[in-house]
């Protein structure tokens, strides 16, 4: 049975925006593909911690030299990457904070981007990320307007997790509600569109991979 690992990373448990995409992501999901396994991570609700020195340590120790404490600080890193390996399908919801990413989502992505796990580099220098291609569908809020306009140089949401997950080996599809601050009619007919949009992604298509198999 195919899964789908749906990250959540806004604070927001009640009122927000991305939780609702994803949550109507999901259920488009779980109808298309009956039977697909949903795995949930929610960085809201659980934050993972940020790293630490000893971590560090650890993470840049050899396999073969850690002590069982160092082991012990890696649990978390290393049970994050296996999960996010065994996904067949990544769905992860995002608010833009500041221009940028949730910080609980930066952490973990900093559990989850690991030398010799889950990227390294090739004899040519080039990196080679452990995902396989494996198709993330990157579900965006924003308050304001970045996909068209005098922002869009601004959006180091979408830029910034497009760059680090394709670096890891993963497909990016972007599906986002913006506005979302400029008023009930405006957020109302980007959700809309939202909808609309997720239809037409690989993942609902399975035009990149199947999830009924
Ligand atoms: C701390 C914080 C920073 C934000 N920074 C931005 C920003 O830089 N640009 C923007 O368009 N909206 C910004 N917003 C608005 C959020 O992106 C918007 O409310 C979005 O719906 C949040 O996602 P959520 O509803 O899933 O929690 C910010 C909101 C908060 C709470």
């Amino acid at each position: 049975m195919k899964n789908v690992l749906v990250i959540e990373s806004s604070p927001r448990l009640t009122e927000s925006v991305s939780r609702a995409l994803t949550e109507r992501a999901v259920q488009m999901l779980e109808s298309r593909y009956p039977g697909v396994s949903v795995v949930r991570r929610d960085l809201g609700r659980s934050p993972v911690r940020h790293l630490d020195e000893p971590t560090i340590v650890a993470l840049r120790t050899p396999a073969e030299l850690l002590t069982s404490e160092q082991s012990a600080q890696l649990q978390l890193s290393d049970s994050l990457v296996d999960e996010v390996l065994s996904a067949d399908q990544l769905v992860i919801g995002v608010p833009m904070y500041n221009f940028g990413i949730p910080s609980g989502l930066k952490a973990y992505i900093d559990h989850i981007a690991r030398a010799g796990k889950t990227f390294r580099y090739g004899a040519d220098g080039r990196p080679e990320g452990a995902l396989g291609g494996k198709p993330a569908l990157i579900l965006g809020a924003r308050g304001g307007v970045y996909s068209e306009g005098p922002f869009q140089s601004f959006d180091f949401q979408e830029r910034y997790l497009g760059a680090v997950l394709s670096f890891l080996g993963a497909e990016c599809e972007f599906v986002r509600v913006e506005g979302v601050s400029l008023g009930p009619e405006v957020l109302a007919a980007a959700q809309k569109k939202a909808d609309a949009d997720l239809l037409e992604t690989a993942a609902l298509r399975g035009a990149k991979i199947n999830l009924a198999d």
